[in-house]
């Protein structure tokens, strides 16, 4: 705001050039160019800009990040420096920085029809993409609804399985199941799914009828159970809840909070079972783990299920527009094919005709361009890069599946303890996560569940990238271990003997 106190005094007056009194419109307007002039961008930022899930006041103190130019797997900050973005800019770059040609198909949309909206009508963009998305997903999910972004996604599938229920006589089946710790988004139905206490809380009271159960954490399977464990405690819910009550479980196909708690041998296929038996939709929330992130256009594919709805968004334009997308079953989308029926629900830019172009170029130079192919030759690299760094004392596990891993720390490796949560506040945002920019590299810190970090590179990323990975990693989580005082137990305990 123009008017805050804080708005520089001397911007506004130096708008004022010509003498004559500038009318109110006319003082806000200038004063607003004033201070795009006078102030830096940094100064700006602090004053107006609002960042997401962000500790504004730690940036009293400190500069904001400003990231401002971005080509291939890198971005450079305002001052020029440059930095690895070993997280595809949340997980959304897949095809890289910097694709022009990809945005540019957007310009050439607008030339011919800028927006219409799927309330009511079709247009090209939307009609080819609905198709080729069909094309790609696996089974009989063949109908498509798009939206703008992930939480609108998960969102929208979770409305779609209470409707489909109570189009098809089975209008007490409404309740939903999650995962702890799983990130499912944060609008108020999605973020009923969403595990995490913290996220959960403040909003609170949520949409009700969300329950979760524990994530697929293999590293630490409670005592006296196998994993089968995880895939029973769907059933033991569903059980607990009355098979009647319950619509939908929704799963990430590896799940991002807690770290990449990829699925044991198996899981999926029994979730499935569990699904058909109490006649239960499976929605594998893919917002993440499509396009490419493990090797195949959806996760479902490297893992071998059929979901009865996938939702997605991110990369399926690689973030060169905002777009997300619901895709339903034939069985989940008949009954609203039929008579009056129809899905009532909806949102103005779902399915934008120059989002929908740019997710065709960025599909088009997937192809083109051996975007898959790249993370299946590479990812055995990546993996054993990521291994090698289990000789450094922190690092007590490190999981994941095509370009997208994570290491968990941990106190003492032989224990698995883990740190308390001023430990993690020290650790993570004391130091681990400035340190790990600062040396040029953009990763996630993250203590949502168990403290990790994770790697999610561009899937144009190769040996060379990962080689830059490894330094910076093994310099700063040695630090990190060093500070933390944690050691190899192991090797000290050689080194004594000897
Ligand atoms: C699995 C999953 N679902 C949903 C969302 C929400 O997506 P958005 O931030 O686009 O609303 C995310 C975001 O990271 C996600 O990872």
């Amino acid at each position: 705001m123009t008017g805050t106190p804080e708005a520089p005094v001397t911007a506004g007056q130096e708008q004022k050039t010509d003498g004559s009194a500038p009318s109110a419109t006319q003082t806000t307007a200038s004063a607003r160019a004033g201070a795009a002039a006078g102030a830096s961008l940094q100064e700006l930022a602090k004053r107006h800009l609002w960042m997401h899930f962000t500790r504004m006041s730690g940036y009293e103190q400190q500069e904001v990040p400003i990231i401002a130019r971005g080509e291939g797997c890198y971005v450079w900050d305002e001052h020029g420096k440059r930095y690895l973005d070993a997280l595809s800019a949340l997980f959304c770059v897949n095809i890289g920085h910097g694709r022009a040609d990809i945005a540019q198909a957007g310009a050439e949309q607008a030339k011919e029809l800028g927006f219409f909206t799927n309330w009511s009508y079709a247009h090209p963009p939307a009609i080819e993409l609905a198709a080729r998305v069909a094309s790609l997903a696996p089974g009989d999910l063949n109908r498509v609804f798009f939206t703008s972004g992930g939480s609108e996604a998960v969102e929208t599938a979770v409305k779609l399985a209470r409707q489909y229920f109570k189009l098809t006589g089975r209008p007490n089946k409404t309740k939903l199941i999650a995962r702890e710790i799983a990130y499912h988004g944060t609008s108020l139905g999605a973020l009923s799914a969403t595990g995490i206490t913290e996220l959960r809380e403040p909003f609170e009271p949520l949409t009700p009828g969300a329950s979760h159960v524990p994530a697929t954490n293999s590293y630490r399977l409670p005592d006296g159970v196998d994993e089968s464990y995880f895939a029973e405690a769907i059933a033991h819910r569903i059980e607990f809840e009355g098979p009647h009550t319950v619509a939908a479980v929704i799963l990430e196909p590896i799940q991002n909070a807690g770290g990449c708690f990829t699925p044991p041998e198996g899981y999926f296929q029994r979730v499935r079972e569990i699904c058909d038996t109490y006649d239960v939709l499976l929605i594998s929330d893919e917002v993440i783990c499509a396009w490419g992130r493990l090797g195949e256009w959806f996760g479902a594919i490297r893992y071998d299920y059929e979901p009865d709805i996938i939702t997605t968004a991110k990369a399926l334009t690689s973030a060169y527009a905002p777009m997300g997308a619901v895709i339903a079953t034939d069985r989940v989308a008949e009954p609203f094919m039929q008579g009056t029926n129809s899905f009532t629900h909806g949102f103005t830019f779902g399915g934008h005709p120059m989002c929908a172009a740019i997710a065709m170029a960025n599909l088009d130079a997937f192809e083109r361009e051996g975007i898959l192919e790249n993370v299946r030759q590479n990812e055995g690299r990546f993996r054993e890069m990521l291994d090698s760094l289990r000789d450094i004392p922190i690092v007590g596990d490190v999981r994941g599946a095509g370009y997208f891993h994570a290491l968990e720390l941990v106190k003492h490796k032989e224990t698995k303890e883990s740190f308390s949560d001023e430990e993690c506040e020290t650790l993570l945002r004391g130091f681990l996560s400035g340190e790990l920019f600062r040396r040029g590299l953009i990763c996630r810190a993250d203590d949502r569940g168990d403290p990790v970090v994770q790697l999610s590179p561009p899937l144009i990323a190769g040996p060379e990238q990962f080689e830059e990975m490894e330094e910076i990693l093994r310099a700063v989580l040695t630090e990190a271990s060093e500070r933390m005082h944690v050691r190899d137990e192991a090797m000290e305990y050689h080194s004594h003997r000897g």
